[in-house]
């Protein structure tokens, strides 16, 4: 096991009505006017977007608002966001939503703060020190970006889609979590958060490192759990338990916790972000089809994590490596099948790939070589994407 130092320090408030204490929340944090930050209609339509605004009124908060945030969101937002913050002094941000209004809200919270451009942040001219503090009510269970450091944003001029990671400045203060919140989320989405939390353990347990059980075990019980919950789901959207579990597993997927004393890989998520960032693509969604076939790939380089990936969460059983890894893609993919998930570039819609633009704007963005699992270079690059047809 490698040396480590974690910290997770978001505190979650979950269960059913703790949107009502979002205005308590935000005074203990210490802010008096706020940014909120939300998307395109489904937290208004759902009156959440008023819960919030009440709970802040009553809270003594006031508050400033941006709204129409994408997925995939874009830098012209940012932009807005961060001019808005510094015209009316707003001391933190709000973010309702998912990822992509919470990773908006991040990068208005440190571009505020920073006297050149917040895409200096993004494409590795700058690091962020110091941003306005954040808080999160969360609708959807899928990015993890409400107790990540991370935050995910398009350029839309240069059709770049970069993720940075902080380890304590973006992470947000508080994370409201109502698990009734997401019962109004088309099975799509719901599916494709699904994907995308499973997507989080993975890219921490495909690990080179060596003696690491404990954070092996945690993954591989989550994985289960997130499997067995996302079946449920299936047959009965309206199981509030199996929403609080998915919820709450989405989160224990990317605060970190699953990477503690370990390499991490995030080669499937690199080589998605490419799609979403030509394509729009659903994060989610275009991982069900970039991991597996990044697995395969692993399983003619070095099969044996992906073995025991099959052998311990689709309780494959057998002996051989390599046959057991492709058993547990198998079982993988049929369970993204019954999520509804594609399963190709194909079914993404993608019908005219550039093997080539894919795989060098996969090393424009991560660098050559990629990955610690095993090593891509551009040659591996490209097969993976063929194997996505
Ligand atoms: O815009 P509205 O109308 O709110 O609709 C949203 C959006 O269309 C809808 N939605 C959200 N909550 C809902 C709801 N619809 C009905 N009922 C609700 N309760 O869902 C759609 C997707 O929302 P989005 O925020 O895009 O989803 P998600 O949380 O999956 O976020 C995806 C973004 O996060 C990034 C992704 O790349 C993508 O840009 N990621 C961020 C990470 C991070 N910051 O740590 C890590 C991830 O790996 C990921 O890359
Ligand atoms: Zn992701």
């Amino acid at each position: 096991m490698d040396n480590f130092s974690y910290q997770s320090p978001t505190r979650y408030v979950f269960g059913k009505g703790v949107e009502n204490q979002t205005g308590k929340l935000v005074n203990e944090i210490g802010c008096k006017k706020i940014m909120l930050v939300y998307g395109r209609g489904s937290a208004v339509k759902s009156g959440l977007i008023d819960r919030v605004k009440a709970s802040l009124a009553d809270a003594g908060i006031k508050f400033t608002e941006l709204s129409g945030i994408c997925p995939n969101p874009t830098d012209d937002k940012v932009r807005e966001g961060i001019d808005i913050c510094r015209a009316e002094n707003v001391d933190g941000l709000l973010a309702v939503g998912g990822g992509s209004v919470i990773d908006t809200a991040k990068a208005i919270a440190a571009g505020t703060l920073y006297n050149g451009d917040f895409w200096d942040f993004y494409c590795g001219k700058a690091i962020v020190k110091d941003a306005l503090p954040i808080g999160v009510v969360l609708t959807i269970p899928a990015a993890g970006s409400e107790g990540s450091g991370n935050s995910v944003i398009t350029n839309s001029a240069l059709k770049q889609k970069i993720s940075i990671r902080t380890d304590y400045a973006l992470r947000p203060k508080f994370a409201v979590m109502n698990p009734e919140l997401t019962l109004t989320l088309p099975m799509s989405q719901t599916a494709a958060g699904i994907a995308d939390m499973m997507a989080h353990i993975m890219e921490r347990y495909f690990s080179p490192t060596e003696g690491v059980e404990t954070t092996d075990r945690l993954c591989e019980g989550l994985l289960k759990a997130i499997i067995t919950e996302g079946r449920t789901l299936v047959e009965n959207p309206d199981n509030y338990d199996a929403r609080a579990n998915i919820m709450w597993s989405g989160t224990l997927a990317h605060n970190g916790i699953c990477g503690c004393g370990r390499r991490e890989e995030w080669s499937a998520h690199g080589l998605e972000h490419v799609l979403s960032a030509l394509y729009d693509v659903t994060h989610g969604a275009g991982l069900a089809v970039a991991f597996p076939a990044w697995m395969t790939y692993m399983t003619h380089k070095n099969p044996s994590k992906i073995a025991q990936f099959g052998r311990r969460v689709f309780d494959v059983d057998i002996e051989n490596d390599r046959e057991a890894a492709m058993e547990g893609i198998k079982r993988l993919r049929e369970f993204f099948k019954y999520l509804s998930l594609p399963l190709t570039l194909g079914d993404l819609g993608i019908t005219d790939p550039d093997f080539g633009k894919f795989t060098s704007d996969f090393h424009r963005d991560k660098g050559t070589p990629w990955g610690n699992y095993y090593p891509l270079y551009p040659s591996d690059t490209e097969i993976i994407y063929r194997l996505m047809q």
